[in-house]
C-alpha cells in the first residue's frame, strides 16, 4: 500500500489514487513510464531494479493497484487476458486436470483445448451453477477450477463460496475470472477464491485502447511461483501499457456505476421490446439466481444478453445500428455489440454451442457511458 493510503479507504478512493505515490524521487501523482530495458546497478550490488522482464517500476505500480483493489498477497500483470490464464495454468503439472465452467470465455476452453491438452493438462467443462455437477466431475487430478461468474455470454451466476470450499476439499484451487464484476463489484478473494483472473483489456482499463491481463493472488507463496514462471516465460505487460491500464483504472468506479445505470435501463428496455425474445441480465435472472448474485457481488454489472425474436435478423440489426458499435471486446467507454455464436464463442463445438445457449439469435451488448437515451433510441431503431 502506498504511504499516503490508509487501510479504511473505500474502493473509490484507491481506485482513484492507482498509480499515485510511486515516484520516490519527484512525487509525479501520475506513475512515471519507466521506459527502460535495464537499469545501471548503484555499486557492486545490484538495486531494486535489474531487468524489465522481472520487474519495472511502471508495472510495479499497476499490479500494487489491482492487488490493493481486490485485497490480494500480490499480484501480477500480463501481455492480455490469455497471457495471464496460460501463466495460471502454467502452475500445474502435466496429468492435472482443470474444471472450466461451461460457457466461459471461449478463448479459454481454445487455450486448454488446443495448447494445453498437448501438454497433458486435461480439462472439462462443467455447469459451475450447480456444485454436485461439479463434484462428479472431479477425479484425483483436479487442481484448478476456473471460474466466471457472471458467465459471458449467458450472465449465468455460479455460487463463489461453495466452489472454493469445494476445491479445497479436493485439493485443488479456485480462480475466478473476475472480468465483468471487476473488483469494484465482486471480490472473489474475500469469497475463498485462491486467484481472481482479469482481462485488464475489458473494465480495469477501460477505453479499448489496450491490452492486458492480472492475477491476484490470495497468498505469497503463490504470487512468488507465479512471479519467477512469469520471469522465465516472459509474458509481462510494457511500461507503456501498464501506465494506460493505471490510468483507466483511475475512472473504473465512475464507469463501472454510470455504465450499469444504462445497463439496467437496457434490459428493462429490451424484455418489454415486441423484437425481443429474452433477457439475459444478474437483474432479471430467476429469483434464487438474482438473490445468489446478490450475495456475492455488489451489482449486476454493465454486460446483457438478449436473444431476437427472428434470429435470422441479427445482420441486420447491427447493421442498422450507429452508437452501439459491432464489434468483440467490452468493458470500455463505447458500447459495443457482437454476435456470440459468430464471433466470441466461435470456438465451441456447434452442438455444445446450441446446448449452452448460444444461438444464432442471441446479442451480447457491452454497455457504454454514453447518455441512455441515445442508447435506447438506437436499439429501438435497429430492432424496429
Ligand atoms: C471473460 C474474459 N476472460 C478473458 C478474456 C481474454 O482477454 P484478452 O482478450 O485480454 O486476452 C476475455 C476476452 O474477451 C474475456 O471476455
Amino acid at each position: 500500500m502506498p504511504a499516503h493510503e490508509s487501510a479504511t479507504w473505500h474502493l473509490e478512493s484507491i481506485a482513484a489514487h492507482s498509480g499515485v505515490g510511486h515516484d520516490p524521487v519527484y512525487g509525479a501523482v501520475s506513475t512515471p513510464i519507466y521506459q527502460t530495458v535495464t537499469y545501471q546497478h548503484p555499486g557492486a550490488e545490484l538495486g531494486p531494479y535489474d531487468y524489465s522482464r522481472t520487474e519495472n517500476p511502471t508495472r510495479h505500480s499497476a499490479q500494487d493497484a489491482i492487488n490493493r483493489l481486490d485485497n490480494g498477497a500480490g499480484a501480477l500483470v500480463y501481455s492480455s487476458g490469455m497471457a495471464a490464464l496460460a501463466a495460471l495454468v502454467h502452475t500445474l503439472h502435466q496429468g492435472d486436470h482443470v474444471i472450466i465452467t461451461e460457457d466461459a470465455y471461449g478463448g479459454t476452453y481454445r487455450l486448454m483445448v488446443d495448447i494445453f491438452a498437448k501438454f497433458g493438462i486435461a480439462s472439462t467443462m462443467v455447469n459451475t451453477r450447480n456444485v454436485n455437477q461439479v463434484e462428479k466431475h472431479i477425479t484425483s487430478k483436479t487442481r484448478l477450477f476456473i471460474v466466471e461468474t457472471p458467465s459471458n455470454p449467458l450472465l449465468r451466476i455460479s455460487p463463489l463460496s461453495e466452489l472454493a470450499q469445494l476445491a479445497h476439499a479436493y485439493d485443488a484451487h479456485l480462480a475466478v475470472d473476475n472480468t465483468f464484476m471487476t473488483p469494484i463489484r465482486q471480490r472473489p478473494l474475500e469469497l475463498g477464491a485462491d486467484y481472481v483472473v482479469y482481462s485488464a483489456t475489458k473494465y480495469l482499463a477501460g477505453h479499448n485502447d489496450v491490452l492486458a491481463g492480472a492475477i491476484v493472488c490470495k497468498t505469497p507463496e503463490q504470487y512468488n511461483l507465479l512471479n519467477d514462471l512469469t520471469n522465465a516465460t516472459g509474458s509481462i505487460l510494457g511500461p507503456w501499457d501498464a501506465w494506460l491500464l493505471l490510468r483507466g483504472m483511475k475512472t473504473l468506479a465512475i464507469r463501472m456505476d454510470r455504465q450499469e445505470s444504462n445497463a439496467r435501463s437496457i434490459a428493462q428496455f429490451l424484455s418489454k421490446h415486441p423484437n425481443v425474445r429474452h433477457v439475459y441480465y444478474p437483474e432479471q435472472a430467476e429469483p434464487d439466481m438474482k438473490r445468489l448474485h446478490l450475495r456475492q457481488a455488489s451489482g449486476h454489472g454493465a454486460m446483457l444478453s438478449f436473444v431476437l425474436a427472428q434470429p435470422e435478423s441479427y445482420a441486420r440489426v447491427m447493421d442498422k445500428l450507429h452508437i452501439i458499435l459491432p464489434a468483440v471486446s467490452l468493458g470500455g467507454v463505447e458500447s459495443l455489440i457482437t454476435h456470440p455464436y459468430n464471433e466470441t464463442h466461435r470456438e465451441l463445438p456447434e452442438p455444445m454451442r446450441r446446448e449452452l445457449g448460444i444461438i444464432p439469435g442471441l446479442m451480447r451488448v457491452s454497455v457504454g457511458i454514453e447518455h441512455i437515451d441515445d442508447l435506447l433510441n438506437d436499439l429501438d431503431n435497429a430492432l424496429r
